[in-house]
């Protein structure tokens, strides 16, 4: 509405009754499948608008602008106008012989904007537009504007009117335009506007009106446009109306604090209703039933949990409806049903549990819908345009709208499975003394491989769904199929993380604390793995208990793994998956780069007091060794707590995102491990080993120099 707001003093009168245009395709075509302009070929929904010509007459990239509602109205109220935009640039000359000095004077125009004035200037009274904007008038005397009868646009905007006296317009038969936007008017007094019979446009958004009394718009026979933006108005006189302004077309009050609509405040004049960022709660049954000429309504952004059922029964005309952003929580299936001129509907950001084909059935020249989620748009399938095409993870074609990611999820799926089954079947033929040590990297790998088994589940399921995915994503988020591919993703990941703390942390009181003789036995070790499978398997059912706290945990997106957060999602499954990946796991990382560090330090500092060439090559092996656990675990987990991080500020991570992190940034960690934990392992061990009594016999070494030193020290 702020556009029109600027075209406002360009082109003025307009009260013809309008005749409204429709450029639709009469369709013959098969549901899904919209037609080719006047050529008798048919294509499939998702072709209409995609930024690539399919038609041959180019039809398919064509109204993909959604310009139902007011904007087409606005063009057809200029072009019955025949668009009289008068260039006044041609001739400068003044013809007033009246005109303050520091204002322009051209023609019959004379311009005082921003000239810190504090009243209204004397001028002509042949002036025909008075521009006084951006000063700093706070009053206006009565009848000081009744000489100017030939006055047609009056500019008052941002100035610092508080009230306007009932006289303070008289006289102003011939005004068109009225402008008092960015004022602070708080009350309208009744019949403050009386003489403007000629008045088509009242602009008065930005003001403190609180309360609009019956009587304070009597007198506008002709007012066309009445726009009442960011006021504070609560409520509505009752019947006046349409009964003061009976031309009134176009009301805007959006930004006010209407908190209830309530029947007979909007009559038969209006065509043009915005309501958009009030505070509606409660809209009376029949509120909107006289309104039988309503061409586009807003009630977008409210505080609306429920429609009254037969709301929209009268509004034969509605050519576009916007309802988003409010909290309905249930939309009756006939709810729409009496709206069959409807060409565009915005339900943007609102959950309709039950949607249903018959919802959007009858609304045959629907052709814009938008909706929350791009699932919707398989009910809606003889909408030409259907809005979101994807929520960057899938698309209506495809459970993973970009190739690459289709791709991917088959190498990462084969490297992660395949590597681990690797190690699995090699640990089991080749004995190590160390069985432990073995029985935690079978396990490791087991968890791992599980991650792989995941990517191919998925990618299977994008396969088999490929090209229609839309259809089937809502049954597809809610299957048990789902839920089960999802907990795989979610126990191996952190099954895996707890594995690689544990070993870490046995590696590091094996090093750091050598005399401790700290050794699991078998048995300890085997209740630690089961453990760790234990509280992996707990938390993975845990949001299986309730679904009033978690909904549906693992079935929020097409991956089925909870990273993704919105504003849709339970507090409870967003504290728990922040608890996990931003607790759990941020902890387990942390502790892991302390250990190594400390590790390395230690072998440092015993490496320094010999200052061998050996000890020096070895060290910089463990550094880069250690490096690499490090280095790939930093590279897999800090993407997800940033992730999780920027989640926590209610910003909106894109799709596009989560799924990357997911297929490509997750399995870094399983698909690496193999290589790291065992394929090069035994020496490593071997190492360790012989870096083990070094220790010991450096330790005892350097226990003694110690003593030296010190005694040196004091004799000194
Ligand atoms: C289809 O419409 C185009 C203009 O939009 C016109 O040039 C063409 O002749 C029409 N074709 C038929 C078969 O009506
Ligand atoms: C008056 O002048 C200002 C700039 O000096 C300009 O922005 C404004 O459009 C003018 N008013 C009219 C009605 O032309
Ligand atoms: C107003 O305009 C008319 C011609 O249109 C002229 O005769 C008259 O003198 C003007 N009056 C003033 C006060 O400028
Ligand atoms: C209404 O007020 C809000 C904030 O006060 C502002 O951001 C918005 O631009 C205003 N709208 C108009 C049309 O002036
Ligand atoms: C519907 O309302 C929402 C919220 O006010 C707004 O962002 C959106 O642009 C509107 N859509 C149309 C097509 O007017
Ligand atoms: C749908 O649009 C067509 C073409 O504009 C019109 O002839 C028809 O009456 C409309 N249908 C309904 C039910 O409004």
């Amino acid at each position: 509405m702020l556009f029109l707001l600027s075209l406002a003093p360009l082109f003025i009168t307009a009260t013809e009754c309008l005749m409204l245009p429709s450029n639709l395709d009469t369709s013959i075509c098969p549901l899904g499948q919209f037609p080719c302009g006047n050529l008798s070929v048919c294509l499939p929904q998702l072709l209409h608008c995609n930024g690539h010509r399919d038609c041959a007459n180019g039809a398919d990239e064509e109204n993909c602008v959604d310009n139902s509602g007011w904007p087409k109205l606005f063009d057809t109220i200029q072009s019955a106008r025949g668009n009289r935009v008068m260039l006044e640039d041609d001739i400068h000359e003044c013809e007033l012989d009246l005109a303050p000095e520091q204002c322009t004077c051209r023609r019959r125009m004379i311009n005082c904007s921003n000239q810190q004035l504090h009243s209204v200037p004397l001028v002509s009274s042949n002036v025909t537009i008075l521009d006084l904007k951006e000063n700093k008038i706070r009053l206006l005397s009565d009848g000081g504007f009744q000489k100017y009868q030939k006055l047609e646009r009056l500019f008052l905007q941002n100035n610092k009117l508080r009230s306007i006296s009932r006289l303070a317009f008289s006289g102003l038969f011939r005004l068109k335009t009225l402008f008092l936007s960015h004022n602070r008017i708080t009350s309208l007094k009744a019949g403050v506007f009386k003489d403007l019979h000629s008045l088509e446009w009242l602009i008065m958004d930005n003001n403190k009106i609180a309360k609009i009394v019956p009587g304070s718009f009597s007198g506008l026979q002709s007012v066309y446009f009445l726009f009442l933006l960011n006021n504070s108005i609560r409520e509505l006189p009752k019947d006046s109306i349409c009964a003061e302004m009976p031309r009134l077309n176009w009301l805007d009050l959006e930004g006010n604090k209407i908190h209830v609509v309530r029947s007979s405040v909007f009559q038969e004049c209006i065509t043009v209703l915005s309501l958009r960022k009030n505070k509606i709660r409660k809209i009376q049954q029949g509120a909107l039933s006289q309104m039988s000429k309503l061409v586009d309504l807003d009630l977008s952004n409210n505080l609306i949990a429920e429609l009254p059922p037969s709301l929209f029964t009268n509004l034969q005309d509605l050519q576009q409806l916007n309802i988003s952003f409010n909290p309905l929580n249930h939309i009756p299936e006939n709810q729409f049903d009496l709206l069959t001129h409807l060409q565009s509907l915005i339900i943007e950001d609102v959950e309709i549990p039950n949607i249903h084909n018959r919802m959007f059935g009858n609304l045959v020249n629907l052709s814009h819908i938008y909706f929350k989620k791009f699932q919707y748009c398989s009910y809606a399938p003889h909408v030409r345009s259907c809005k979101p095409n994807s929520d960057g993870i899938s698309s209506f074609e495809n459970l993973l709208a970009n190739i690459l990611l289709r791709v991917f999820v088959w190498v990462m799926a084969c490297v992660t499975c395949f590597g681990n089954l690797f190690v699995i079947c090699m640990r089991s033929f080749i004995v190590t003394e160390n069985c432990q040590h073995t029985m935690s990297i079978k396990s490791l790998c087991c968890a791992d491989c599980l991650m792989g088994f995941y990517l191919f589940c998925l990618g299977a399921f994008d396969i088999k769904f490929q090209g229609e995915y839309n259809k089937h994503a809502q049954i597809w988020m809610e299957s048990w199929e789902c839920k089960l591919v999802g907990s795989m993703a979610m126990l191996s990941s952190e099954v895996s993380v707890m594995l690689l703390t544990y070993m870490t942390l046995e590696k590091y009181f094996c090093i750091v604390f050598p005399f401790s003789h700290f050794r699991a036995g078998r048995g300890q070790t085997l209740c630690t793995l089961a453990a760790i499978w234990g509280l992996g398997f707990f938390i993975t059912v845990i949001p299986f208990f309730s679904y009033d706290t978690f909904g549906n945990f693992y079935g929020r997106n097409g991956v089925c793994f909870p990273l993704q957060s919105d504003s849709t999602e339970k507090p409870g499954a967003r504290g728990y998956s922040i608890s996990i990946f931003l607790g759990l796991n941020l902890l387990a990382f942390v502790t892991i780069v302390f250990s190594y560090s400390s590790m390395f330090y230690s072998i440092h500092k015993t490496g320094a007091k010999t200052a061998e060439r050996s000890v020096l090559s070895r060290e910089v092996t463990i550094a880069k060794r250690f490096f690499f656990i490090v280095f790939t675990d930093a590279l897999c987990w800090i993407p997800i707590f940033l992730l999780k991080a920027v989640s926590l500020t209610q910003a909106d991570i894109p799709g596009t995102i989560t799924s990357w992190v997911v297929i490509f940034i997750l399995p870094i960690n399983s698909a690496l491990n193999p290589i790291l934990y065992t394929l090069t392992t035994s020496s490593f061990q071997e190492k360790l080993k012989q870096c083990l009594q070094r220790k010991r016999s450096h330790a005892q070494e350097s226990g003694k120099s110690f003593t030296l030193v010190s005694i040196h020290i004091h004799t000194a």
